[in-house]
């Protein structure tokens, strides 16, 4: 018999770093910390209420004051950054999305009621959007059957300054219009609440992972779709433009959404700026990994984990995720 043994020349081994779980964890490249986490939440306008959203197990619709116990248990688990979404009140969508500024709305209530519970030891950060308050569910404001750019910042801003005045840590634009962080960061300056950050959705793509969002926020376009102002899936260069842009704007942190099928895009825009970075892991990839793992196809716990450190390993800072009370809760990380 031919002896099949190879041998080789030893010194250099890899595998020694991975012998033991203790070994495993001190030589490992990538950690996240509870407080990159950022929690979504859909609000009502209303004081309590808990809707589950059929199409994002384990998430539900939430009135304002039973949000406010949500993000107490949240906190306990180490969540201390929430991003608010609201519902307008029945009725009150228009061409005009005007419902965005109401100083009683969804968002505007939470904001205070959340500041006001917990002060600055949570982050609080606002979706600014017109989508879910206009009642043809776009982004901007419809001009000539288009979606015109430079006349929907007026009402992006008013929006921006009523959380802002509510008292938000953090507004974030995903609206996708030029030169909205600049006409934000003005206005916040002009009023007096200069110390209010911008979390711009700097690299936010037009994207079928949305899917299950629109039902939450109710915010699905009514005619058309939204490729004429959010990205197209085929670039990536164009994020760091944008990025360039945003971060001249003013915008404090940048984000990348959706995340898993945009992990390149994370690690080009990581290396083209210095301000932080967020991940958006969204709805639709919260869903699959949902819907898999009911039907016992997938392993909800590994999936995440392994979901979630790519995220981080490709270079996003803060990671804005459903995942991240059942990961912590049950130590997925
Ligand atoms: C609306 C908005 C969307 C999301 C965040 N803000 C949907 C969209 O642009 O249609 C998606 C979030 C998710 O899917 O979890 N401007
Ligand atoms: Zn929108």
């Amino acid at each position: 018999m031919r002896d099949l043994t190879i041998t080789l020349p030893g010194r250099v081994r890899p595998r020694r770093l991975r012998r033991t779980g203790a070994i495993r964890e001190l030589a490992a490249e990538t950690r996240i910390s509870p407080a990159q986490f950022v929690l979504p939440h859909f609000v009502l306008p209303v004081d309590r209420a808990e809707e589950p959203v059929p199409s994002m197990p384990g998430v539900s619709l939430m009135g304002v004051e039973t949000l406010l116990g949500q993000v107490e248990a949240d906190l306990a688990l180490g969540i201390r950054s929430v991003l608010l979404f609201g519902h307008p009140a029945k009725g009150a969508k228009s061409p005009g999305g005007e419902a965005a500024a109401d100083t009683h709305g969804a968002v505007q209530r939470a904001v205070s009621r959340l500041k006001a519970a917990f002060g600055d030891s949570l982050v609080v950060m606002t979706d600014v959007c017109l989508c879910a308050y206009t009642d043809h569910g776009h982004c901007g404001l419809i001009e000539g059957g288009d979606v015109d750019n430079d006349s929907s910042l007026r009402p992006l801003v008013e929006a921006a300054l009523s959380h802002a005045r509510a008292g938000a840590d953090v507004v974030a634009p995903s609206d996708m219009m030029d030169g909205r962080v600049a006409a934000i960061r003005d206005a916040l300056d002009a009023e007096g609440l200069g110390n209010v950050a911008i979390l711009s959705y700097t690299a936010k793509y037009a994207s079928a992972y949305y899917g299950p969002f629109r039902d939450a926020a109710d915010s699905a376009p009514a005619h058309g779709d939204r490729q004429s102002y959010q990205m197209d899936c085929r670039n990536a260069l164009e994020a760091i433009r944008e990025a360039e842009l945003d971060e001249s704007e003013g915008a404090d942190l940048l984000m990348v959404k959706p995340a898993l099928a945009y992990l390149d895009v994370i690690a080009a825009v990581r290396a083209a700026t210095t301000l932080p970075l967020a991940a958006y892991n969204v709805s639709g990839e919260y869903a699959a990994v949902k819907a898999a793992a009911a039907r016992g196809w997938l392993d909800e716990a590994r999936v995440v984990r392994e979901n979630l450190m790519g995220i981080r390993r490709a270079g996003a800072d803060l990671i804005i995720t459903y995942h991240c009370r059942d990961a912590l809760r049950e130590k997925w990380l």
